[in-house]
């Protein structure tokens, strides 16, 4: 396996993306927890040090341990990664007078060809991303440059005997179009093959699972979303009966979204599931609250509550499976320090296995999102399934502003289903990372027929976005934004006006509340 040293860079989760592309299982690891007993015990076959804000001229600046250099394994410095590695080496690091580059740059090759560079250089030139203050001054003993930009003389610098090698701009970012054929060639140096295949990861996590777990009972919480259902699976697979999934129904699901979960899963998986049909106890406990926090916290409180009573009756259970994701999991390195604003409070079952006396059993803990929808897809889940848009915790309740009754309810499950139809009918839904329909806490009046109507409105919500952390709207047609309100308002009952939701996040977000 191969360390990624994390020096603080915002991209350094980018570096794992593009090395899991290659197939190759790398870790994450924050620099403070590399200490020579980590590395002894970690084995790394390769090492890389990601960038990062500091300034090695800083005395306290973060340092890879110094024996990392006798590993006699590669090592590929990024950025701040270059810089430390020159330092420590007995190269030079100033401050840029001028020289601090953001942005684009070209870097041009020297005479010499290395093996890094192979396949790079096709155009002559290669476009970079640079983002740096200081840079390199004079390269270590032993390193030649391989590489320059004008604003950066060692843009790429390699001691080849050493297989220690050194760039100055970022391989992993966009904005580096060819830089995936530089981690292909740096893992192919280091002997990696390419080996982690979801089918292998299959076989593992499942002997990993049976090897933790024994002959205990694990519970897991089902809520029919990708991560929750990949994780059943691979358990089921992994032991059978001793799983038993509670799926809580809050009453704010989909159309008809708790008999397909419950249907799928008793039906095509023979998991052992319990419905734990409580809408009437989550609806009942939100009637008349129309404050978006109070009505998230409702939600959360309950949905514990829920699962903590179904649970208590499953026999001898000794373990609760969760589908946390290795983007939880990474310890970041911040030098910010001070908590972040909360906008919304999310919903998880955070803290509930302690409460419970329980163990945790994560096989999806080093998976980022897409792998796990690769492994939902190996395990037979059907691809329309593993591609659904991301549904929030709280459901429908933060789709429906201020005042949640059934009737609001129904129609918003009714004008949902035909938006969504409709999406799919135009082969827009793999286009769009979330869409959805939101009922809004206001009527207004309308003529159909010859006759007044005084109804509800409805928002069309649909997002582009790579991580749900900002977002766009999508540009729909207006042909197909007409057609679309046509169905709705001729369909479904109760609403008599249709909005189209343009706002990007920020400023705002992708769900209503
Ligand atoms: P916002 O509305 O914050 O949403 O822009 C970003 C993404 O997160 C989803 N979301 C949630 N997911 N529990 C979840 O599991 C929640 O409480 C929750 N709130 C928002 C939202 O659907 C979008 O994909």
């Amino acid at each position: 396996r191969l360390l990624i040293i994390d020096f603080g860079s915002q991209v350094t989760q980018l570096i794992a993306r593009r090395l899991r592309e290659l197939n190759v299982y790398c870790e994450i690891h924050p620099y403070q927890n590399v200490t020579d007993a980590f590395l002894a015990d970690f084995a790394p076959k390769a090492v890389i040090f990601s960038g990062g804000p500091a300034s090695v001229m800083t005395e306290a600046s973060p340092r890879p341990p110094e024996c990392i250099f006798d590993l006699g394994v590669p090592i590929l410095g990024i950025c701040y990664g270059q810089q430390v590695m020159m330092h420590m080496l007995g190269g030079k690091v100033e401050r840029g007078h001028g020289t601090a580059e953001f942005g684009r740059a070209y870097v041009t090759p020297s005479d010499d060809r290395i093996d890094l560079l192979s396949g790079w250089f096709l155009e002559g030139r290669e476009q970079v991303w640079m983002s740096h203050g200081d840079h390199v001054s004079a390269i270590a003993p032993g390193f030649e440059v391989y590489g320059t930009s004008p604003n950066a003389p060692f843009a790429i610098t390699a001691d080849t005997s050493r297989n220690f090698y050194a760039v100055q701009f970022h391989p992993e970012v966009h904005h580096t179009p060819n830089g995936a054929t530089l981690y292909e060639n740096f893992v192919r140096l280091a002997g990696f093959t390419g080996d982690w295949t979801m089918e292998a990861y299959r076989e593992q996590a499942i002997a990993a699972i049976r090897e933790q777990v024994g002959d205990k009972q694990v519970i897991c919480a089902l809520s029919g979303g990708v991560d929750s259902s990949v994780t059943a699976i691979l358990l089921h697979e992994a032991i059978g009966d001793q799983l038993t999934c509670v799926f809580v129904d809050h009453g704010l699901l989909r159309l008809n979204e708790a008999t397909e979960v419950v249907k799928m899963f008793r039906e095509s998986y023979n998991l052992n599931l319990i419905h734990a049909d409580e809408s009437e106890l989550f609806l009942g406990k939100l009637e008349g609250v129309s404050d978006p926090e109070t009505k998230r916290k409702i939600i959360g409180g309950l949905f514990i509550d829920v699962f903590q009573k179904y649970a208590n009756d499953i026999e001898g259970a000794e373990f609760l499976a969760q589908g946390t994701l290795y983007p939880d999991v990474i310890e970041s390195v911040s030098f910010s320090g001070g908590p972040s604003v909360t906008i919304k409070s999310h919903h998880n079952v955070g803290g509930l296995p302690e409460k419970m006396g329980l163990k945790l059993v994560e096989p999806l803990r080093e998976l980022f999102k897409d792998e796990v929808r690769a492994l939902g897809h190996e395990l037979g889940l059907p691809a329309s399934f593993i591609g659904r848009h991301p549904f929030p915790g709280p459901g429908l309740a933060i789709r429906c502003p201020g005042e949640i009754t059934r009737e609001k309810l129904t129609i918003l499950q009714q004008a949902d289903a035909v938006y969504i139809d409709q999406i799919r009918k135009h082969g827009l839904y793999d286009e769009i990372w979330q869409a959805f329909a939101a009922i809004l806490p206001m009527r207004t009046v309308g003529v159909m027929g010859d006759g007044r109507t005084y109804d509800y409105a409805l928002a069309l919500r649909a997002v582009t976005s790579v991580d749900g952390m900002t977002a766009d709207y999508y540009p729909f047609t207006h042909e197909f934004l007409g057609e679309t309100m046509t169905r709705i308002i001729n369909e479904v009952d109760g609403i008599n006006r249709v909005f189209y939701d343009v706002t990007s996040k920020p400023p705002g977000t992708i769900e209503l509340e």
